[in-house]
């Protein structure tokens, strides 16, 4: 049987909360060892499912990795001379961020072979920024039932203007540039702090960027001799503070978020400003307050500067207890609207139209069971279970493991009501 969890209303809250490292950096940085030979060590690492699967899947292709102990948060990684450069259908599947293996195997060894991802709950997820990226590099990619096949004697620089500021397109690229023959340029490059923090571990292993954290990439590729393993600490989980703001606003209360960087999160936290929290920087990270119902705001998913598209099912559940109508608008992922349903299911007033979605704030919701489509999905049911009278019993709660470390010891060590089952 799948985990569920049962959260009962709740409020205010108060204590401190850790926020860990980031599952959109780390799955990322694991990819990137692949491209220098030897030990890297890996701090900060949250014990997310998914941190596992892609350590499956490194595993398969030859690289030693291993968890420092019970009470260390850090990552070993061996990585050896030859790898198989494979990543087999099985645990890509499960895990979409592995297709950031293609650029780093295509690179270091001239070969790869990658299962394509296929589509998931929001809807189609294309790959082909990443490929036409890796192509005009000189590499030769072909689709081998249902394998993404590719060949490259040593990759060249290259010009890559993107349509798009595609996150995993620009990781991939970048990793393969690293060590092509020449410079890269990639435009309209993603500015995510997830990225800047690649190029933080690629910069320490011996790589030659330029213009890290803005839109232009400039990525001199080096020697395979130049790189060397490293020791790296994660950036912290924006999406998971944003998930712990999203459920003070809900329940109210205060909560010092241990960690959480306010640089990573302006554009959010001038929306929850405009919501009704009121935060402050201190030296360990942030402090929040809420007190009373949140109000109405409207909110846009852009890529980064703007506000996330992983805030937004947190961000809806808490608008769907506001005080006012809010419009919510998706620009980037098509069919992420699936978790309404459930918070309609909750009681919430929201229509959806396209990627808008039209959330019309009630006082409270009510305690149903429900289903978590994806992580954030799941998320966003804890926070509207806040606001629910009776029990939200939350299934197939197992997304939530795959992002959020001790989500449920986390939320009841601040007040809230809340069990796995
Ligand atoms: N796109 C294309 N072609 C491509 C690549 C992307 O059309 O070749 C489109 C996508 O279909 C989408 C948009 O570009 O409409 C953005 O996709 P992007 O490539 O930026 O997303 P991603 O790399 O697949 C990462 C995160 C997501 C997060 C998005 C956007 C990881 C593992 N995943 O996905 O996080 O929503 O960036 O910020 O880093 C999550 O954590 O729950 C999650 C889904």
């Amino acid at each position: 049987m799948p985990p569920a969890i049962l959260v009962r209303a709740s409020g205010p809250l108060a204590g401190r909360v850790r926020v860990g490292g980031a599952k959109n950096s780390v799955l990322k940085l694991m990819a990137a060892t692949l491209l220098a030979e030897g030990r890297h060590h890996l701090r900060n690492v949250p014990r997310i499912a998914d941190v596992g699967i892609m350590a499956d899947l490194l595993t398969a292709m030859g690289v030693q990795v291993r968890s420092c102990g019970a009470r260390d948060d850090g990552l070993l990684l061996d990585v050896p001379a030859e790898c198989r450069p494979e990543a087999p259908y099985e645990l890509v599947e499960r895990i979409r961020a592995s297709i950031v293996v293609l650029g780093p195997l295509l690179t270091r060894f001239g070969a790869a072979r990658v299962s394509l991802p296929g589509g998931d709950d929001f809807g189609p997820r294309p790959i082909d920024m990443h490929l036409r990226g890796l192509e005009a590099m000189g590499a030769e990619l072909e689709l081998d039932h249902g394998y993404l096949v590719g060949r490259c004697d040593r990759l060249h620089g290259a010009e890559v203007t993107f349509d798009f500021p595609s996150v995993g397109a620009t990781e991939n690229v970048l990793m393969a540039a690293v060590l092509a023959k020449g410079t890269t340029v990639i435009d309209n490059a993603a500015r995510e702090p997830e990225i800047a923090d690649l190029c933080a571990f690629l910069t320490a292993m011996g790589a030659e960027i330029e213009g890290v954290g803005s839109s232009r990439l400039v990525v001199h590729g080096v020697e395979p001799s130049d790189l060397r393993p490293t020791t790296h600490t994660v950036v912290p989980d924006r999406v998971e503070a944003a998930t712990y703001l999203a459920a003070l606003a809900v329940a109210g209360g205060r909560l010092e978020l241990v960690g959480a960087r306010r640089d990573h999160m302006q554009m959010l936290l001038a929306k929850l400003g405009d919501a009704g929290l009121d935060v402050t920087v201190t030296p360990d990270g942030l402090v929040a307050s809420a007190a009373g119902r949140p109000r109405a705001v409207d909110v846009a998913t852009l890529p980064y500067p703007g506000i996330a598209t992983d805030y937004k099912p947190m961000l809806t559940a808490m608008l769907s207890v506001a005080e006012g109508v809010s419009i919510v608008t998706e620009n980037l992922f098509a069919g992420r609207f699936r978790y309404v349903d459930e918070l309609v299911r909750l009681g919430a007033d929201i229509r959806t139209d396209a990627h808008h979605a039209v959330v019309r704030g009630v006082p409270r919701l009510s305690g149903a069971p429900v289903r978590a489509h994806d992580i954030r999905a799941g998320a966003a049911l804890v926070v509207a279970g806040l606001a629910a009278e009776g029990e939200t019993l939350i299934t197939d709660a197992h997304h939530l493991d795959r992002g959020y470390e001790d989500l449920v010891d986390k939320l009841r060590s601040v007040g809230v009501s809340i069990d796995r089952l």
